[in-house]
């Protein structure tokens, strides 16, 4: 069986699953339930100087796995956090990261009551790129505990904003945040989803994971070596295992914990645990960055080699009606291919739910 427990910056996790700071990690009863139902660490909500006083609604669900919320930070008060909130967390065991925010000021004062509070690590959070940089340094100022930068999938260049935190002494990157601001209104009533400004809100979720995983892949290709916290759109064990091949040693979620509760972290767990064993890893640290030698710069530009297995083929014939070419021809399980039509677009094999067509580049070439 692959190793699932993980070393990260000096503490044995039982198992590479982080519970990203949102709605699940409001309180300290919330922080144990999550580390009850089997995660390795839960951030906090994001800790402030004043409580968060929300819009509503803030919280909806757009299908496919995939939310949109103009939720703040934390609506309980810095001082209950540092006073109860965390120390009942510690007192159940929970590997606690907590979540600060947004502003140098705001590190400043909270960092150092939250690491007497018992937290295990600190995460930084900010809005605004430039505000991230002082955040460290103030930060690595006041306490010993690791500090951790989350990044926004908003800012322009991760790679630069994340070696500028590794340098000011993060010991580790969280990649990231949810994006937007993105809009969606209710065609019935003509008004937007959300009770935020405008309408405006935060996209996580599965619409985020392409998003989260080309940040994670840029800041680990740009700074070998880097701990990066994967997080966003994890909604598989198959989702973290990319989220480790792109570089990531750890895998956050947030969105599929709401989604389909605490529960879906056993599910991941086991996901995970039978993929990196079908896939020979020995350890989720084997797997981490498998793919970075494979994230090249230039075109990849041979022209794809098709294979057809038609005991898997259940002749639902996407890879014929999809084909904007019209290029391929499917007769009693023989597959015919007209290769001055096919652009080796690769759409076929990608519309194959069965695995029946795969190339040498996807679904593998067994
Ligand atoms: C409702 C909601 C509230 C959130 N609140 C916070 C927060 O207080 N602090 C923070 O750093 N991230 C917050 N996040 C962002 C998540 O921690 C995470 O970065 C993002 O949702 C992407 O992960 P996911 O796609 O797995 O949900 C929140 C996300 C959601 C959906």
């Amino acid at each position: 069986m692959a190793e699932l427990t993980v070393n990260f910056l000096g503490k044995t996790l039982r198992n590479p699953f982080v519970l990203g700071a949102g709605p699940l990690t409001y309180s300290g009863e919330a922080l144990v339930a999550a580390w009850e139902a089997g995660l390795g660490a839960v951030v906090t909500k994001t800790l402030r100087r004043e409580p968060a006083d929300n819009p509503y609604p803030h919280l909806v669900d757009i299908g496919r796995g995939t939310l949109i919320n103009a939720e703040k930070w934390a609506d309980l008060t810095a001082e209950q956090w540092i006073e109860r909130e965390i120390p009942l967390a510690k007192k159940h065991g929970v590997v606690v990261i907590a979540s600060v925010g947004h502003t140098p000021e705001e590190a400043e004062e909270l960092v150092r009551p939250v690491e007497d509070a018992g937290a295990d690590f600190i995460e930084l959070v900010s809005y605004n790129e430039s505000t991230m940089i002082p955040m460290v340094e103030k930060a690595k100022e006041r306490v010993k505990i690791p500090v951790i930068a989350k990044l926004s999938p908003n800012w322009p260049d991760l790679p630069r904003v994340a070696a500028r935190c590794l340098a000011a002494g993060a010991a580790a990157i969280t990649a990231v945040d949810s994006y937007g601001p993105v809009l969606r209104l209710d065609v019935r009533t003509a008004r937007p989803l959300l009770g935020s400004p405008y309408g405006f809100g935060w996209l996580s979720g599965a619409g985020l994971k392409p998003i989260a995983l080309r940040a994670v892949a840029e800041i680990c290709l740009a700074n070998p070596g880097a701990k990066v916290i994967g997080l966003g759109g994890v909604s598989s064990g198959e989702d973290a295992l990319e989220m480790l091949l792109a570089g990531a040693g750890l895998v956050g979620i947030c969105s599929v914990a709401m989604s389909r509760g605490l529960r879906v972290v056993d599910t991941l767990t086991r996901e995970l645990s039978s993929l990196l064993d079908e896939l020979g890893y020995a350890s989720v640290e084997d797997a981490s960055g498998r793919s970075l030698p494979h994230l090249l710069p230039a075109e990849h530009k041979e022209r794809l080699r098709f294979r057809y297995h038609p005991e898997k083929c259940t002749d639902c014939r996407l890879c014929v009606t999809r084909c904007p070419y019209g290029a391929r021809r499917l007769e009693d399980k023989k597959m015919e291919l007209d290769e001055e039509k096919c652009r080796n677009c690769g759409y076929c094999v990608s519309v194959c739910r069965p695995g029946a067509l795969t190339s040498d580049r996807l679904r593998g070439w067994a």
